[in-house]
């Protein structure tokens, strides 16, 4: 029996389980036989990851839900079939490494990185039509279902897109190994990684002084004789993938049993989450995910409820298994404290050790004077100092935060050091759909979150 496994799950689980439920968020896929040929496909092909190393990341999150260890889980808000470059995967790479050096330096726990990324494509949305020029066009859902563009003919789902996510998520996975494995992710590139953009920031410069005293320990370290070539931890980096488990066809096509264990993985990521809109207690999505041995989350928005909350966790997680399950919590700056607290004594009374994390950007998002989606850097700042202050109060432990963010240089969120505003935001306004934070508002934000964690 797996240890994820409560008695009775497995007599009722299989990988199209789910078929028989209600199932949220879903394309209205025009060709079913094409649907189904393109999931063959997929199903025929190698998995993308493998059930040891998603055990690894359990392990790792379980020393999360203590404190012993922090979840920096960061990416797109949705990847993209038309920017799929090397560079737009190495800046994403690199900033979170700048990010988990801050964190890991002031904290002294491990940084546990997981990407949004390598199969973060699918979108939910609040309506399957949008309204243009009078005419009601299927909502965008991400690349692997769709096109953004307001035509009938982009907006059709293509099964053809499915396929082609597989192949892109393999194609970042091999490159992000390449760079946590290969010398890009080394310790002592610690001063390399600081890009020109935001070297000369204030952001950037307060960066250098960091990486100066971690240069300056390993000289030291290596003066005693130590013996530094010889420690891989300071020369590769984990760096595993997560994505919304959404379109369920394509995350059982990718689920596989272990032949180590025995048991099911859903090899399309390390790391799967259900999201806010999917997360029914009899939905598809729930009976989906509680099947597989990966770790998981779900996201919980400001309208969860405790009972519903535990209900979840039982579902999902009713051996209790350390690591196996985070909530992700978005609930926006103003509600947060209040929200959360209830849930974090349910959580606690009902004996589930989670992983509490912190998403403050999905609870943040609101509409620019001139009509563009975006969110403040400010309300991010507030909404995690609001989720540290309500586990402070509680006497439970913050175990990590969910961020979009890019390495790069946009303008799509408000504020930060170097005060982007409303007119500012189509200069460089590249998401494919919800705003990121850029490296320097990233940076910015990793010290901030030091600030908060314990030493
Ligand atoms: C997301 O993470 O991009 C997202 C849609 O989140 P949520 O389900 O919390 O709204
Ligand atoms: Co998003």
């Amino acid at each position: 029996m797996p240890a994820w496994h409560a008695i009775g799950v497995l007599d009722t689980w299989t990988p199209t389980s789910w078929r028989d439920r209600p199932v949220a968020q879903q394309p209205d896929w025009p060709d079913q036989a094409a649907l189904n040929r393109a999931l063959e496909t997929i199903a025929g092909f190698p998995p993308l990851v493998f059930a040891g190393e998603a055990r690894a990341l359990t392990q790792a999150l379980a020393h999360a839900a203590e404190g012993r260890a922090f979840l920096l889980q960061a990416g797109d808000c949705a990847e993209s079939f038309d920017a799929h470059g090397a560079p737009r995967i190495r800046e994403q790479l690199r900033v979170i490494l700048q990010m988990s050096v801050v964190l890991t330096y002031s904290s002294g726990v491990p940084t546990i990185k997981v990407g949004r990324i390598a199969g973060q494509f699918a979108k939910p949305r609040s309506a399957a039509f949008e309204r243009v020029d009078g005419v009601d066009l299927p909502a965008f859902r991400g690349h692997i279902v769709n096109d953004a563009a307001p035509t009938a003919e982009a907006r059709r789902p293509d099964p053809a897109r499915l396929v082609q996510a597989y192949h892109q998520s393999a194609s970042t996975l091999n490159l992000v190994r390449a760079f946590t494995k290969g010398g890009f992710a080394d310790l002592s590139r610690v001063h390399a990684w600081n890009q020109e953009f935001v070297a000369t920031s204030r952001e950037g410069r307060r960066y250098e002084v960091l990486a100066e005293e971690i240069e300056r320990a390993l000289r030291f370290m290596r003066a005693c004789g130590i013996d530094l070539e010889a420690t891989p931890q300071l020369h590769q980096v984990d760096l595993y993938t997560s994505h919304e488990a959404l379109i369920l066809g394509y995350e059982q096509a990718l689920t596989r049993v272990d032949s180590t264990s025995g048991d099911w993985y859903d090899c399309s990521a390390h790391m799967l989450w259900i999201g806010n809109r999917s997360r029914q207690l009899d939905g598809a999505h729930v009976e989906f995910l509680r099947g597989v041995g990966n770790p998981i989350g779900v996201k919980i928005g400001p309208a969860a409820e405790p009972d519903e909350v535990i209900a979840l966790c039982e579902a999902l997680n009713a051996d209790r298994v350390p690591g196996r399950l985070s909530l992700i919590a978005r609930l926006g700056a103003d509600l947060v404290e209040d929200r959360l607290r209830p849930l974090l004594r349910a959580v606690r009374a009902a004996g589930h050790p989670v992983v509490w994390v912190c998403d403050p950007m999905h609870g943040n998002t609101f509409a620019s004077a001139n009509g563009i989606k975006t969110r403040h850097l400010d309300d991010v700042l507030r909404e995690i100092g609001g989720f540290f202050a309500a586990h402070r109060a509680e006497g439970t432990q913050p175990g990590g935060v969910h961020l979009e963010l890019t390495g790069e240089d946009v303008t799509e969120c408000l504020g930060g050091a170097e005060e982007i505003l409303d007119e500012h935001l189509t200069d460089r306004y590249e998401s494919v759909l919800d705003p990121r934070l850029n490296g320097r508002q990233s940076i910015d934000l990793a010290f901030r979150i030091a600030e908060l964690l314990p030493r």
